[in-house]
């Protein structure tokens, strides 16, 4: 199964933000992570990052034709980007959204999420290991 991995705004710079919230890893080492897990669960996983919101919208409707599960992580937009939610709308597969840190226990803003609703599964505050969980989560699904 081909799982679609993408990654939003300012996640490229993971590995320069505060590591007690972001792991301390840098995109390529997560990104890294994320291949060796999907290989042990037999999954396919496309990891993609852009800081472009056009982008983003774009390859959720790219995946649209080939994603058998979707695990996003669209950092910032996240907590407003009512374009990312419309394209999010449209998956007919399980969409786990995934934040490396704990949304809920920081700034008020960061509490709301505009996608919360559409995900069959949120996996917040476990850092670069919450993505292995998204993923085992959506290898349980097939
Ligand atoms: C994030 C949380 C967001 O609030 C923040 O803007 C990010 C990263 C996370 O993975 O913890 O850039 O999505």
């Amino acid at each position: 199964m081909r799982v679609a991995v993408f990654n939003g705004v300012n996640l490229d710079m993971i590995g320069r933000r505060d590591p007690q919230l972001y792991g301390g890893v840098t995109i390529m080492q997560l990104e890294s992570k994320i291949y060796g897990w999907a290989k042990e669960l037999d999954l396919i996983a496309d990891c993609r990052h852009t800081n472009s919101e056009g982008l983003y919208v774009a390859w959720c409707h790219d995946a649209l034709d080939w994603a058998g599960g979707v695990v996003l992580n669209p950092g910032a937009w996240t907590h407003y980007s009512y374009a990312i939610h419309d394209a999010v709308e449209l998956f007919q597969v399980p969409v786990v959204e995934v934040h490396l840190s704990n949304i809920d226990d920081r700034e008020e803003w960061r509490r709301v999420s505009v996608i919360a609703h559409l995900a069959s599964e949120r996996v917040i505050g476990k850092g670069p290991d919450g993505y292995r969980e998204a993923l085992e989560y959506l290898s349980r699904q097939r």
